[in-house]
């Protein structure tokens, strides 16, 4: 078991969702192994490793898409991993994909109205909220468009967007600034800081690491399906086991460009 010391609290005390001793095998490869990971309420917690470290896999599993062949998931100690996708999305999980997920049909609004409706709103409950979401998000020039064919940044945002329509308590970032420019980065990080603020448990994953050491509180480093190391920002970027274990370019990019961000 990996040392996960309790972050400090910022008045959501016990409101953590936990991952305790997670396995997961795929035609006898694992995946996942005896992971370990904590999300508390208001902060951003970083997952980093390399392609096929297993992190969509943890993010499917304590979302309810995929089941653990082993271990607990839990909030505020109560067990959640036989619950369904739906349900833990009322509990108040929202996720977002590594690759669209978006009904292509559906205009911009219409993609965050039915996220809302699913989670049980009323049409003009999901309407209103729909439109603060946009507004938040400054979708409301996209209001009305199609959600095939958008730029990139703005299908970004839409997917943050949907995740935000169902009131969430967490939510888990695939690798939402794939693809982004600089300015996009930089204001998703503002985003991810403010719903911190908010009381939200964010999970980033990404492979932009200024972006990851510039917005987590806390990082978990994840190699070949096992826990490699957790900590502050700071702490992370001293640890040797990181340089010996998953990356190569990221080390360095950590180095460098981590440097900057949180200086
Ligand atoms: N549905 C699946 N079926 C078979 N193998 C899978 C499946 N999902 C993930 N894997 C395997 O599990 C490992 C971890 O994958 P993944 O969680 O996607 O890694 P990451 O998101 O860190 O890149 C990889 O070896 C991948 O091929
Ligand atoms: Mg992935």
């Amino acid at each position: 078991m990996v040392d996960i010391r309790p972050v400090p609290g910022v008045g959501h005390e016990g409101a953590r969702l936990l991952g305790r001793g997670i396995t997961r095998s795929y035609k006898g490869v694992k995946a996942l192994n005896d992971v370990n990971i904590e999300i508390p309420r208001g902060r951003v917690t970083g997952l980093i490793g390399a392609n096929g470290a297993g992190k969509s896999t943890l993010v499917n599993i304590l979302s309810g898409y995929d089941r653990p062949d082993d271990g607990v998931i839990s909030i505020d100690s109560e067990e959640i991993a036989r619950e369904s996708a739906q349900r833990r999305t009322r509990r108040g999980i929202a996720r977002t994909f590594q690759h669209g997920h978006l009904f292509p049909r559906l205009t911009v609004i219409e993609n965050v109205e039915v996220t809302a409706l699913a989670c049980g709103l009323s049409r003009a409950k999901a309407r209103s909220l729909a439109t603060d979401v946009l507004t938040e998000f400054q979708l409301e020039e996209w209001a009305l468009h199609e959600a095939d064919h958008l730029p990139h940044g703005v299908e970004r945002r839409l997917g943050v967007a949907r995740a935000l329509a169902t009131r969430p308590r967490w939510v888990l970032f695939d690798e939402p600034a794939a693809g982004l420019n600089e300015g996009e980065a930089q204001h998703f990080r503002e985003t991810m800081r403010a719903l911190a603020a908010r009381g939200i448990g964010v999970l980033l994953i990404d492979h932009n690491m200024p972006l990851v050491f510039g917005s987590c509180d806390h990082i978990f480093v994840l190699g070949a399906g096992r826990n490699v190391v957790d900590g502050t920002p700071d702490e992370i970027r001293h640890d040797e086991r990181l340089a010996t274990s998953y990356l190569g370019n990221a080390a360095r990019q950590i180095a460098e460009g981590g440097a900057d961000v949180t200086a």
